[in-house]
């Protein structure tokens, strides 16, 4: 199959539109990260998303629609506050997961009672979901475990010939996936840390809880089981408080004969204008915003990524914290 990358307009999303509703898969800018999309009352297009990621069969997908469509034909909405959060965060990145009506088919909620619903407010991605009219499953756009993809160009070159069409809407601004919260009871549960924080949540609900993983427990969100977010090249984290160690590691693997390279935010990276670095940026939004597109960038030109911490597990820090610890940890 020749996958072809083409340009978000009128004419892509038509399209894309056929291919969709003819059980086929998209490649589809979102505001956080690049989707996988296929129609979600399509059991045999979902199941395409799973072959084409290599993804285990027990990790459920998010439905995206758009900012009109009616989430009572999906779910049930049980909690009151769901409707503050709502109005106040989206469209944007945050996915909420309630209990499924099952329109949605079993295969993109892997048999479970729930489903995970978002709103892009990516203004490509609402045009596409606005012209489809129905709830596309995506899943991140590259294969299962490795780098999430936040440019056309990153989906291809995980994806290239498994899927007829990519829509290049530009780089994902957010650069990290949307939280995760549970709704389905009294107070709302992260299953996911994202750019969506909990502070934010705490501020129109009144009290947000952090599921917590421990191995051996019953998974809630599937996903965060997994080994994610890895790029192709050696890694190594240090803590933030330690960065003089990861300068150091730095030159004992460049005397190895190792390419190697900084990951950090560019307070730290100016400390060491001798050494290559793949800097982040300062603020937690703009470090979010380049950490995947550095990673994949740097597997590309480093035998080992030397990555440093964030100073706290504040805000979207805790996001950034979650993504830094599977991929580079
Ligand atoms: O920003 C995003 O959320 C991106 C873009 C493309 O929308 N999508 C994304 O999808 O990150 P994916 O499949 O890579 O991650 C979905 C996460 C996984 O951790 C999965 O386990 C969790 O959401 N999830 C999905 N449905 C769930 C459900 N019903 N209950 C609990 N967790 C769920
Ligand atoms: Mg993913």
């Amino acid at each position: 199959m020749i996958t072809e990358i083409k340009v978000l307009s009128e004419k892509s999303v038509d399209e894309a539109k056929k291919i969709l509703l003819s059980g086929g898969v998209v490649g589809m800018p979102t505001e956080t990260v690049y989707g996988l999309a296929a129609d979600g009352t399509n059991s045999q297009a979902v199941k395409k998303i799973f072959e084409i990621k290599g993804r285990p069969s027990d990790n459920p997908l998010i439905a995206h629609v758009h900012k009109d469509f009616d989430l009572n034909k999906l779910v049930y909405i049980e909690q009151d506050y769901v409707y503050d959060l709502i109005k106040a965060y989206m469209p944007g990145p945050l996915t909420l997961v309630f209990k499924s009506k099952n329109v949605v088919c079993k295969e993109a909620v892997c048999g479970g009672q729930t489903l995970a619903v978002r709103m892009p407010s990516h203004k490509g991605c609402a045009q596409l979901l606005k012209a489809v009219n129905l709830p596309l499953v995506a899943p991140s756009a590259n294969l299962s475990k490795h780098t999430s993809p936040v440019t056309a160009k990153h989906v291809y070159d995980d994806l290239n010939g498994k899927l007829e069409l990519i829509l290049d809407g530009g780089k994902c601004l957010g650069g990290i996936e949307s939280t995760v919260l549970d709704v389905t009871e009294k107070t709302p549960r992260i299953l996911r840390a994202g750019l969506i924080t909990k502070e934010m949540i705490e501020k129109v609900v009144g009290s947000c809880e952090i599921a917590e993983h421990k191995s051996g427990d019953k998974v809630k969100s599937p996903g965060v089981k997994y080994t994610h977010y890895k790029p192709k090249c050696q890694t190594a984290l240090y803590e933030e408080s330690d960065y003089e160690q990861a300068a150091a590691r730095y030159e004992k693997e460049t005397a190895d004969g190792k390419r190697a390279y900084l990951m950090c935010a560019d307070y730290i990276a100016d400390k060491y204008p001798n050494l290559k670095a793949l800097r982040l940026g300062n603020t937690p939004e703009e470090i979010a915003s380049n950490l995947y597109d550095k990673l994949l960038e740097g597997e590309k030109i480093a035998d080992i990524i030397i990555a440093v911490a964030m100073p706290d597990e504040k805000g979207v820090n805790m996001g950034i914290m979650n993504r830094l610890r599977k991929s580079c940890g």
